[in-house]
């Protein structure tokens, strides 16, 4: 059969509202033109992201239901432990509630002031925390990653000969780790591939410099993996994940995404001095080493979704549903970022919406026009989120790509709603050039996508 079902069928529902266009039309204003501070109610379709908004398991629920709530050593601990050991092949667990926390808990354990980060593409979040002790952090993406007419497999691998001049030029001990986000999630949603990882590491070994995985969609990186890098067709997606924890030093990650999880976060070393800077700061700010401020339930769902997340048939299902969006999009001549990742399609703001200068927000304004016309809500990964001005200078720098995000949250939609988002978006841009700009009212010196508000330019 050549259709791809979604391998579950679904036992619990929950009604979603259709509200009037006069009605998104003061809803957008009321929350200062910014989808993020939409009330989620008056939401139709929401693909503002994929974090966090997983549909459980009933094997997820069960297990739950037996979590332990010890305050310290639960028995869920432990299962969640044996899991991520299995798995990771790292000696060090330490769980935390989101990802974000484990960006700050590294970054303070282990970054200096000066310091210098190295990363294909940092995620805004890892970014924030990693300036935040006063440390810089350097993306090099590969080159084919900015260019939208490249259909390159691994447009989120990193570009091994930059690296290799970095580590050589910086002063020893500067650089303090490489970041390797698999897959990345500003540039696309694109994967790494092992043969990259593998270089990567190889440089890291010889200049001594510690390699990690912001690994937040492993499994999806996986999968694209044993989909695009011919020496691993044959191989399970367990065994390359495995095979990629391997070449690398730890791990730190949400476990929002592939994790499957409402809430979570995680890190793993091999280094135990390393995870004993980690714990201290864990305790300060997350809770007991053996939570992280994971309550058991939460540890439980956790352990039985590192065995989900994995299994081919949801991932083939994962990708098939979000290729089909970007596929219905590019086939009406949408521009969108190919080739298509596994938990967003990407659309090119500058290209959707050429009337617009970036002083006007292209993909933000596209993203705010989405949800008036039909109550989809989305997101941008361009000039809000990576934009950055010099007050010195007044002047803007703006980031090489302008995308707006529609992230498909893990079985939770059914194609049909799917098929929706792709028409809202084909018939807006139908009359794309009515689309209005946006100009600032307020915005924050860090992360202004989270909380930025916006009025017509
Ligand atoms: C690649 C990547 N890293 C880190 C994070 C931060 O994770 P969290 O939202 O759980 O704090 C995200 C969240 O979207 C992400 O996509």
């Amino acid at each position: 059969m050549k259709t791809v079902i979604e391998p579950f069928r679904i036992r619990m529902i929950e009604p979603i509202v259709m509200t009037t266009r006069e009605e998104r039309e003061r809803l957008i204003r009321e929350a200062g033109y910014n989808p993020f501070l939409l009330p989620a109610e008056h939401v139709l379709i929401d693909l503002v992201t994929d974090s966090g908004t997983s549909a459980l398991s009933t094997r997820q629920w069960s297990s739950m239901l037996g979590a332990d709530e010890s305050f310290t050593g639960s028995r869920s601990f432990y299962r969640f432990q044996d899991a991520v050991r299995a798995l990771f092949g790292h000696e060090y667990v330490l769980p935390c509630h989101q990802g974000r926390a484990a960006e700050n808990l590294l970054s303070r354990a282990l970054l200096r002031p000066g310091d210098i980060v190295y990363a294909n593409t940092l995620f805004s979040t890892t970014r924030a925390n990693i300036e935040s002790v006063g440390a810089e952090g350097r993306d090099l993406p590969t080159p084919e990653a900015t260019d939208s007419s490249s259909l390159f497999p691994f447009k989120g691998n990193i570009d091994t000969a930059g690296l290799e001049r970095g580590l050589a030029s910086a002063g020893e001990g500067r650089v303090r780790f490489v970041v390797l986000t698999v897959t990345e999630n500003s540039r696309g949603g694109q994967p790494v591939s092992l043969a990259n990882i593998e270089a990567a590491s190889e440089a890291c070994r010889r200049y001594k410099v510690p390699l990690l995985l912001d690994a937040a969609r492993f499994a999806e990186n996986a999968f694209l993996i044993k989909l695009k890098e011919p020496a691993y067709k044959d191989w399970a997606p367990r065994e390359i994940a495995r095979r990629m924890f391997s070449l690398v030093d730890g791990v730190f990650m949400s476990l929002k995404k592939d994790g499957l999880g409402n809430s979570g976060g995680l890190i793993t070393l091999k280094d135990r001095d390393w995870a004993e800077k980690v714990r201290v700061q864990l305790l300060v700010m997350e809770g007991v080493p053996s939570a992280g401020g994971l309550a058991g339930r939460d540890l439980e769902s956790l352990a039985t979704a590192l065995d989900e997340m994995l299994n081919e048939s949801y991932l083939d299902y994962r990708i098939a549903s979000t290729g089909r969006l970007g596929r219905a999009l590019d086939e009406a001549g949408v521009p969108v970022i190919k080739p298509f990742g596994a938990h967003a399609i990407y659309i090119d703001g500058r290209a959707f919406c050429p009337h617009l200068p970036d002083e006007q927000l292209p993909a933000w304004s596209l993203s705010v026009a989405l949800y008036v016309e039909s109550g989809v809500r989305s997101w941008e990964t361009g000039n809000v989120m990576r934009g950055r001005f010099d007050s010195a200078s007044g002047t803007w720098t703006w980031p090489d790509m302008d995308l707006m995000r529609l992230a498909v949250p893990r079985r939770v939609y059914t194609q049909s709603q799917l098929d929706y988002a792709a028409e809202a978006v084909i018939e807006l841009y139908a009359k794309r050039e009515s689309i209005r700009g946006l100009r600032y009212v307020y915005r924050p010196a860090q992360l202004p996508q989270f909380v930025a508000t916006f009025e017509p330019a």
